[in-house]
């Protein structure tokens, strides 16, 4: 897709990102992946009430938005973990996935991340209880994510798969 702005949300882009959000993958696809829906990206009034806490997203994520064409088609959730760039979540709407959306908006967080000095770059995804990770799998290494092979147990059937990317200059 031609002409993706990256710009870092504001408030008034609750609406959108909720939209994205729920335009991006189903209950019904996700179900053995992750637990039900209860993130603040897929309520309205959830999201409102955690950006006006103090402006920030759980503990100071950041959050930018891809742009094309004058609608927000995608959003990235991002911040500092274990002395990483950490990607915590990312979202494109269905009918613009496989657009370069996502790869966009990654780019965007590795180069803010890059400019504040970080090497690395962590994220994460999971695998099913028959050991099949989540589709967005084939995404983060074609996006040059590492599978550390590191399987964490969750509460759930589902567990966590950790990727890694060093940053190069
Ligand atoms: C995963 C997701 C963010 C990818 O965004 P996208 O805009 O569709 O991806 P892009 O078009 O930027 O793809 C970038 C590259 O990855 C490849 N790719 C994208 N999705 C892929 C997939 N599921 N499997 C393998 N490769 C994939 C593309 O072919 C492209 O390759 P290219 O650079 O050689 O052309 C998007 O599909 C999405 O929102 N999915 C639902 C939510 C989700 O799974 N989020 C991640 C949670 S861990």
């Amino acid at each position: 897709m031609k002409d993706i702005a990256i710009r870092e949300a504001t408030a008034d882009d609750i609406h959108a990102i909720v939209r994205v959000r729920r335009a991006a993958f189903t209950e019904e696809e996700v179900r053995g992946w992750t637990t039900p829906e209860h993130s603040i990206f897929f309520s309205r009034p959830a999201l409102r009430a955690a950006w006006d806490k103090n402006d920030t997203l759980k503990e100071g994520w950041k959050i930018a938005v891809a742009e094309c064409g004058g609608s927000i088609s995608g959003f990235i959730v991002f911040g500092v973990k274990d002395g990483c760039g950490f990607i915590e979540n990312l979202n494109v709407a269905k009918p613009q996935q496989r657009l370069g959306v996502g790869k966009a908006l990654v780019l965007y967080v590795e180069n803010s991340a890059k400019t504040a000095g970080f090497r690395m770059m962590k994220t994460d995804t999971t695998e099913n209880a028959d050991g099949i990770p989540w589709k967005s799998y084939g995404f983060w290494t074609k996006m040059g994510y590492k599978d550390t092979g590191e399987r964490l147990p969750t509460e759930s059937d589902f567990k966590e798969i950790r990727f890694l990317k060093e940053l190069t200059r």
